[in-house]
């Protein structure tokens, strides 16, 4: 069911760091940061070959990486965003086996204007998983 992997998120508490720390250690290219307050974080994008790297900062009050910031100060890995053909067929295969769904089960427009779910940590190894249709 699942496809490409579309990207690794990692929240960090400083953009401009996480930046530098990819620019000039790993060479990496990485996009001007992009501004979301309807998502509550502020976005740049680590451009790979085969995939993306976000990095996601807490933009505002209630921003949904707070949380998980203020456990893990320095930053950390955050999601993982698979790709699927079809989102609604993908939830309605995963709410069948039990699987739950964060939030409301209609999929939302995500941070690349695609709809987008996320499935609950505990039912992935420990790991937030985002779909986003292709
Ligand atoms: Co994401």
């Amino acid at each position: 069911m699942i496809g490409r992997l579309n990207h690794v998120a990692i929240a960090v508490p400083d953009l401009a760091g996480a930046t530098a720390v990819y620019r000039t250690a790993l060479g990496a290219e990485v996009t001007e940061p992009q501004p979301h307050p309807e998502h509550g974080v502020t976005v740049v994008f680590v451009t790979l070959p085969n995939t993306k790297i976000e990095f996601l900062e807490p933009l505002g009050e209630g921003s949904p990486i707070r949380a998980f910031l203020d456990r893990n100060p320095g930053g950390g890995v955050h999601h993982l965003c698979y790709e699927v053909e079809d989102i609604r067929a993908a939830r309605d295969r995963l709410l069948a086996q039990g699987a739950r769904i964060l939030g409301s089960p209609e999929p939302k427009t995500g941070a690349h204007g695609k709809p987008v779910l996320f499935l609950h940590p505990k039912d992935f190894l420990g790991t937030l998983v985002e779909l986003e249709q292709a």
